[in-house]
């Protein structure tokens, strides 16, 4: 009986590439440090809040004089949601302090910021990482969402890295931990402890990126997982012809992963969630879009199609998001009983626990299921989860309800068959594509030669993630230079932008120019399975945002 996959023992004698400069030089580089990197906004006050890691340059990387460092002791943690790619951070994060220094000793904390804390760890020696490579998954040392935000906390952190002799801390993870990252490594800087702090650029939802970090890792692997199960209902719904299937999409709030999903199957209908706060467009209006499309299709014979819906959409429909904030604040503020609320019928009842009257009349409109999801589902703050609201099936149900209206009045005629999906978790621990390979074992290694340099406070990146890795330039970007100042829970906090789908792009302008051909035409393409082995074109092939992304613009013809 086998243990593993034949494609799990083919993967982990896959050796990743790695760019020219570390091909050359091992990890032992020297930086060139260029202009220092301020942020774009808010410069008074972040420097106010980081003032010794403020204006810090961009570094990149070169052969240089032998640096020979001490032996060090390194921590490493997952943080946030899985994405493929991670165990090849640690790989490359090994192999570069191995390469460094053969002496020093890497040690993973266990199940995220809580190992930290509870100095909950493991030595990860080359054994414990060997059957790792090359696969999916944070399971080598878990992962967690506890949010490391008080000096309690970066004290302990400091405590418990001493035990171990650790100095310098690699953390994995997305906007908010590298958020902490940067806030940990100043907090360090300030108070003369020694120990430097790197992150790594981590999830699939691809929000963390800016004009220095290209992608993050697990957007490719999770978006060619998505592609290609949408291609495959894309076939199903041309073959079948009789359903209307609505899929969400993971993603989180921006809709990166959506439109990377309509790019690779031209599905008919795709929401982005980004163009609805623009226009404003109410939940009406989006239904009435929708069933605008599917009558046409109908009317030409075709009672099918592929609707494309991004996890976070409902907190971009104006009056949702309205109520939704309302909801959070009622929550924060009193000790409201939540049950009585979801159960709540009319709107004055509702108005009595301090919805306004319009609040009141849009959560009434919606389905119960969902009302109950508002109500009951919240995070560890009181907030709405909402990536947990079904969103798929409040559209199926509008949908629904709108096109018997019509067929009544005689507007409609068709059958609207609806099936709902969700494609989330199947996407975030597949074995990392080439690409997400490749990347990971890079920001790695990147990361143990800024460990070697003596740098703190910095992201590991990589440049022209477009091209064939033999033109990628690793490089590290200062946190303290992609802050800006947000509103969080109440206060005025420094933290790295999120990057949401931006209107203005070649990925959105390419979509916007196709999407009314796709709707009405059964344009589908099917990406079919990642590919591991096989022609470049295919096996090594990166996403159409980044592709998109790097070209000269592309003119947004809506
Ligand atoms: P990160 O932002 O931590 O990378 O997580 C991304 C994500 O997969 C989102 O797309 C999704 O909304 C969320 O995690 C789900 O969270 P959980 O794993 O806690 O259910």
């Amino acid at each position: 009986m086998k243990s593993i996959s034949s494609l799990q023992a083919e993967r982990l004698k896959y050796v990743p590439s790695l760019s020219p400069v570390f091909q050359e030089n091992g990890a032992d580089i020297s930086v060139s440090q260029h202009d220092p990197l301020l942020p774009t906004k808010d410069r008074d006050a972040v420097n106010n809040q980081f003032p010794h890691t403020f204006g810090k340059p961009i570094i990149t990387f070169q052969s240089g004089k032998k640096q020979e460092p001490q032996p060090s002791n390194v921590g490493v943690i997952f943080s946030g949601g899985q994405a493929s790619g991670g165990h090849n951070v640690i790989a490359g994060l090994f192999d570069g302090l191995n390469y460094l220094n053969k002496d020093s000793k890497l040690y993973g904390f266990l199940n995220g910021p809580d190992g930290l804390l509870a100095h909950n760890h493991i030595e990860l020696t080359a054994e414990i990482i060997a059957p790792f490579r090359n696969t999916g998954g944070f399971d080598m040392i878990g992962s967690g969402r506890t949010k490391l935000n008080h000096n309690d906390q970066y004290n302990t952190v400091k405590e418990n890295c001493k035990k171990l002799n650790i100095k310098s801390l690699v953390i994995i993870g997305g906007d908010d931990s590298n958020t902490t990252a940067g806030i940990l490594a100043e907090y360090f800087l300030a108070n003369n402890i020694p120990i430097q702090v790197i992150g790594c650029p981590k999830t699939i939802d691809g929000d963390l990126r800016n004009e220095w970090i290209e992608t993050s890792f697990g957007f490719d692997t999770a978006c060619k997982v998505y592609a290609e199960l949408t291609g495959s209902i894309c076939r199903d719904a041309i073959s079948a012809k009789k359903y209307w299937h609505i899929i969400k999409l993971m993603g989180r709030s921006a809709s990166h992963i959506a439109l990377e999903c309509a790019l690779q199957t031209h599905a008919n209908i795709t929401i982005i969630s980004e163009e609805v706060e623009n226009k404003k467009l109410t939940l009406h209006a989006i239904i009435e879009s929708i069933c605008s499309t599917i009558i046409d299709r109908s009317n030409q014979g075709k009672n099918y199609g592929i609707l494309l819906v991004p996890e976070g959409l409902v907190e971009f429909i104006p009056e949702i998001k309205v109520l939704i904030s309302e909801l959070n604040d009622l929550m924060a503020a009193s000790d409201i009983n939540q049950e009585d609320m979801a159960n709540a019928h009319d709107a004055s009842e509702l108005e009595k626990y301090g919805l306004s009257q319009h609040s009141a009349e849009v959560y009434l409109t919606l389905p119960d299921e969902i009302r109950l999801q508002l109500v009951m589902d919240r995070d560890s703050h009181g907030n709405v989860q909402v990536s947990k609201i079904d969103t798929e099936k409040l559209l199926i149900q509008n949908v629904s309800n709108r096109l018997k209206d019509l067929k009544k009045r005689g507007s409609y005629s068709g059958n609207f068959s609806p099936q709902g999906h969700f494609f989330g978790y199947e996407g975030r621990c597949v074995a990392p594509s080439n690409f997400d390979a490749n990347y990971c074992y890079n920001l790695g290694y990147a990361a143990a030669a800024m460990i070697g340099a003596g740098e703190t406070g910095y992201l590991s990146a990589v440049k022209n993630l477009d091209q064939p890795v033999s033109k990628w330039q690793p490089h590290g970007i200062p946190i303290s230079g992609m802050m800006n100042i947000e509103r969080r829970h109440g206060s005025e906090k420094p933290v790295i932008q999120k990057y949401l789908v931006d209107l203005s792009g070649n990925p959105y302008a390419e979509f916007s120019k196709n999407r009314d051909d796709w709707a009405e035409n059964d344009r589908y393409i099917f990406p079919g399975p990642i590919q591991y082995f096989g022609p470049a074109s295919v096996a090594d092939a990166c996403t159409m945002t980044l592709q998109l992304g790097k070209k000269p613009a592309i003119k947004n013809t809506r």
